[in-house]
């Protein structure tokens, strides 16, 4: 019995080794362990074994069963893992597409804002979000107690520090470390006091300009934004020039392009007027060119400043400037 014991491990590791998959591995198992196997054939007809040998013999079954089960569960494993690692590289499944970033829609406006500004030979300018009351107000004509302080109110941080209401203390601080010609864009976040709602934001982003030089007219105004409608809204935009007020700038203007929705004829969008405002502009006040040490009567300049978030509205039909700020993919993916 114990050589028909060793002949029984013999055979069983040959029929392993022959043994190319998982139901290979079953029919052994049921040849070797099942109710009819050889194994407990074997256990069967220990009873009537003699009874010294009984303790023995039985003690190798038990062993050869334990070690049956240990092969067989561990050449599955093998298989399992094989057939997990072909299905891990099946190539013939879609791939999946890794998910990718692009700029946000402020950012997008702002480069192609900025791109044609630069075709006209403007440069770029940065200048600091925490500034003194001076760049903010005086420098540009706004005293102290002066109403017109109102339309350009902020957050006060500490003494005259505060945070920017608009990109024109950029222009100050440029003048400040320059002489003409100058010819600058200032782009940039600035803050106001107001309540979020569909149409404000307590901080947004302008684009400011600047060119100032001897002989710069209201004309070289007129040609420069004109250009600049056309390429950020299509050939086919009209520009309009609307008298109005600013305290840095004599004479000032508002400046509208026509509907972009429905061409100028009147719609919701442009409130049936058939023309959208973008942006204010005018000629430098004599009074900046004071403040910054420039003598006025030596120099001329035009000036602009637009709301970033105004153009990308019109310009994507977005109806509300909240979406920019809420970070929800669903939106962001969209361009
Ligand atoms: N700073 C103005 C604002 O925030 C925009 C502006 C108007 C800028 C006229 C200018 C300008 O440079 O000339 O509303």
């Amino acid at each position: 019995m114990e050589n028909e014991i060793k002949n029984i491990r013999q055979l069983f590791k040959e029929d392993l080794k022959a043994a190319s998959d998982v139901k290979a591995l079953e029919d052994i198992r049921v040849k070797y362990l099942g109710r009819k196997g050889i194994v407990s054939k074997l256990m069967e007809k220990l009873p009537s074994l003699d009874k010294d040998k009984k303790p023995l013999i039985g003690k190798e079954l038990n062993v050869l069963k334990t070690f049956i089960q240990g092969e067989l569960k561990s050449k599955g494993e093998v298989f399992i893992s094989k057939n997990n690692l072909m299905e891990e590289v099946d190539i013939t499944l879609p791939g999946i597409a890794p998910s990718v970033g692009r700029l946000h829609p402020i950012t997008k406006t702002l480069n192609e804002i900025n791109g044609i500004f630069i075709s006209l030979g403007f440069k770029i300018e940065e200048g600091p979000e925490i500034e003194k009351e001076f760049y903010n107000f005086e420098a540009l004509n706004i005293p102290l107690e002066h109403p017109s302080r109102d339309a350009f109110d902020t957050f006060y941080i500490k003494g005259d520090i505060l945070l920017r209401s608009h990109t024109s203390t950029v222009q100050i601080r440029i003048m400040e470390k320059t002489k003409p010609p100058i010819q600058a864009i200032m782009p940039g976040r600035v803050y106001r006091p107001d309540a979020v709602d569909a149409s404000h934001s307590f901080m947004f982003h302008q684009v400011e300009g600047l060119m100032v030089d001897h002989d710069i007219k209201f004309s070289d105004l007129k040609g420069v934004l004109n250009i600049f409608t056309k390429q950020m809204f299509g050939e086919k935009t009209k520009t309009r020039f609307r008298p109005s007020f600013f305290p840095f700038t004599e004479p000032s203007a508002e400046v509208d392009i026509s509907c972009i929705i429905c061409r100028g004829k009147g719609c919701r969008v442009c409130s049936h007027t058939g023309w959208l405002e973008i942006l204010g502009a005018g000629m430098v006040n004599p009074k900046v060119f004071e403040a910054v040490g420039y003598r006025a009567t030596k120099y001329a300049g035009f000036a602009f400043g637009m709301g970033v978030e105004r153009i990308a509205m019109l310009k994507y039909g977005i109806d509300d400037i909240r979406l920019f700020f809420e970070n929800d993919v669903r939106f962001l993916k969209q361009f």
